[in-house]
């Protein structure tokens, strides 16, 4: 008997984590659609991998993504799971460094992007009465270091809508869970710059999480993750044996939340 493969939608799947992903259902046969700024990006991913269509779209664009969404569900019958990754980051900035302009890019890109796809997804998981929602937070919403403002509300608040969304959706037979990783290896503070220019100050390399002083005080792994290993928990939470796992955070961060 041949299974159905799902689909799932990815946003910033251009690259990290995103990527890792993408990857990781295109593995087990799934049908991926990805979402990214970055045409380049989107194509180095989906090179070699069958199963897969690719979006220039820009979270933020809310009328586009409800289009992209309602046409792929046309086009493919479902919409199965979706993962609601895209991100930036300010860099460190903190009250001082916050402008209005970044901390409104900043929300706008990493909590009302995320909403923004997931208005659409959900009703259709709702036609459906089944769906796996997971969005992407970060060890920012529950401790305040080494990340900047904007940043940790737009996690904290992620959170927040994500808890409700299991809520809401929970007797559909929906899911709506977090995943907060810690430190982990990506590029996302050269794409942040790429995007956002010089919104973000120069607040230099000291706090940078990923440097190694900082990882063998702080995290008890003593190294950054992987993005396949972020990757590896979003997709057993979209599996039939994650069913009854609703409105949780889980924190890939190799143990630095406990510490
Ligand atoms: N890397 C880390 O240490 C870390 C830690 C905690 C949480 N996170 C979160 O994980 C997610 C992925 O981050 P990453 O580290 O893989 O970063 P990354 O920069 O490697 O990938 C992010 C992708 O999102 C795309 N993107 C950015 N803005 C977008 C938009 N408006 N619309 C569509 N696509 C957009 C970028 O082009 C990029 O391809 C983010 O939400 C980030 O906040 C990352």
């Amino acid at each position: 008997m041949s299974i159905k493969p799902r689909n799932v939608i990815i946003t910033g799947a251009g690259s990290g984590i995103g990527a890792a992903t993408a990857q990781a259902f295109a593995a087990t046969g799934d049908c991926v659609h990805l979402f990214d700024v970055s045409q380049e990006r989107l194509d180095a991913v989906s090179s070699g991998m069958n199963n897969v269509t690719t979006h220039l779209i820009d979270v933020v664009d809310a009328k586009k993504v409800r289009h992209t969404i309602e046409d792929i569900e046309k086009k493919f019958g479902s919409i199965d799971v979706l993962v609601s990754n895209a991100g930036i980051f300010d860099g460190l900035a903190g009250i001082e460094q916050t402008t209005p302009e970044l901390w409104d890019r900043i929300i706008a890109v990493n909590l009302t992007g995320a909403f923004n796809v997931i208005k659409p997804a959900s009703e259709a998981m709702v036609r459906q009465k089944s769906g796996r929602i997971i969005t992407i937070s970060s060890i920012a919403a529950t401790r305040t270091t080494p990340d900047g403002l904007s940043y940790d509300a737009s996690k904290a608040g992620l959170e927040g809508m994500t808890r409700r969304l299991a809520v809401d959706l929970g007797s559909y037979g929906i899911t709506a869970n977090v995943v907060a990783p810690g430190v982990i290896s990506t590029g996302i503070l050269a794409t942040s710059r790429e995007i956002l220019g010089d919104m973000i100050p120069d607040t230099g390399s000291d706090n940078d999480a990923t440097n190694a002083k900082f990882l063998e005080m702080a995290v008890p792994a003593r190294r950054a993750g992987q993005p396949s290993e972020v990757a590896a928990t979003i997709h057993f939470l979209s599996s039939v044996g994650a069913a009854y796992i609703n409105g949780e955070v889980i924190h890939v961060d190799g143990g630095w939340i406990a510490s």
